[in-house]
């Protein structure tokens, strides 16, 4: 059904466009580090990881010279292929990360190099484990000024190459992959309908990396200091994260007036099975209705939204009303609400 709405001084009739997800693809490393190899590397158990994060298993890239934009080229090329999209028409395309290739240039633009994006122009975002949300929302905003027919948004993380694995603190948490989505216009009421993005930079002080930017850059001190890894102090993020991401849907919900019946799924980012939980909880919604995969992949930062997607879409419908809910380092949080476009 077009939504047409009249513009009352010219009395024209404009027609509203939405960005629609019309594909996704994913793409995971074939290592498969358990909790069990893990608890030959550090003091823990599988117990422990199993009862406090909910993660038995991640996908750890391997192999020289390889890093995110070749797990971002597998997941694009796969998109490309199923949405049946010739390279050449790609208008945009914006990859969330937080393990960029290098500091420069792009991976966006690595990835648009290794699979043949020739005409369009792309760039990273970096808003942690909220990067695909806020990645979707802003190309959402280039398709629906009805100049961008073919916009591809991926996430994709080697959280591996960041990850101190003798810190038995973070390194259970993360894992590698990567997945991306094809947006298109729509005059339907369908796509995405709303979303809602927070900051809150004094979080920064306790899930950040200390060295490698500008402020301290990389020396043998950093580097012996292991400062070039993630630091995270758990017990506030953990804090942070259930209020604020539970907050956010709530909030989606009672904009929309959504009620739990209303929803067909939730999206959430997999950081911790507890925070998954609480966020359902609020939302009044059953566990049926909750994507999680955290237990074989654990947290690929900007790739765990459209990683549920892709392993999740031949189960979703046409018109199906769907939350994605996120947070992560910055701090960063926040909720998309769409309709799902297609029937697979
Ligand atoms: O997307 C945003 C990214 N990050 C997050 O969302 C992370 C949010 N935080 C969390 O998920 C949790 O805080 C953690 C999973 C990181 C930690 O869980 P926790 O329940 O907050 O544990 P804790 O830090 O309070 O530590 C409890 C105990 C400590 O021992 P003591 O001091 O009580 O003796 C830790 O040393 O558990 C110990 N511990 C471990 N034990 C076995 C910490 N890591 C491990 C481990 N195995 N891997």
């Amino acid at each position: 059904m077009s939504q047409k709405p009249q513009n009352e001084f010219n009395n024209i009739t404009m027609t509203k466009i939405r960005a629609a997800i019309t594909g996704v693809n994913g793409y995971v490393p074939e290592y498969i580090l358990t909790n069990n190899e893990l608890a030959t590397m550090i003091d823990t158990t599988d117990e422990w990881i199993m009862t406090r994060i909910g993660i038995k298993e991640r996908r750890i890239q391997k192999g020289e010279g390889l890093g995110t934009s070749d797990m971002g080229a597998e997941a694009v090329l796969g998109l490309l292929k199923k949405t049946n999209t010739k390279p050449e028409d790609v208008d945009f395309l914006i990859c969330a990360t937080v393990t960029p290739d290098m500091q420069f240039p792009a991976t966006a633009n690595v990835i648009s190099d290794k699979v043949g994006i020739t005409n369009a122009f792309s760039f990273d975002l970096n808003a942690g484990c909220s990067g695909f949300l806020f990645a979707l929302a802003t190309a959402s905003k280039y398709v629906e000024s009805g100049e961008y027919k073919k916009v591809i948004v991926v996430g994709a993380e080697k959280m591996s190459s960041i990850v101190d694995y003798t810190d038995r603190a973070v390194c259970p948490i993360f894992g590698d992959g990567a997945a991306a989505v094809m947006l298109e216009p729509t005059t339907e009421d369908l796509g995405i309908v709303d979303s809602m993005m927070k900051v809150d930079g004094a979080g920064r002080k306790y899930l950040h990396q200390k060295a490698g930017g500008s402020v301290k850059p990389s020396s043998h001190e950093t580097i012996d200091a292991r400062e070039h890894f993630i630091y995270q102090e758990g017990q506030p993020v953990f804090k942070y994260a259930v209020t604020n991401m539970a907050d956010i849907s709530v909030e989606m919900m009672k904009k929309h007036n959504l009620t739990a019946d209303d929803i067909a799924w939730l999206v959430p980012h997999q950081a911790n099975m507890r925070i998954i939980d609480a966020t359902a909880n609020r939302m009044g919604l059953s566990k049926e209705k909750v994507m999680i995969n955290i237990q074989k992949y654990g947290n690929t930062t900007a790739a765990t939204l459209p990683l549920c997607l892709w392993e999740w879409e031949s189960q979703l419908k046409k018109g199906d009303n769907i939350i994605l809910a996120a947070f992560g380092a910055g701090f960063t949080w926040g909720a998309i609400y769409l309709k799902w476009a297609y029937n697979s």
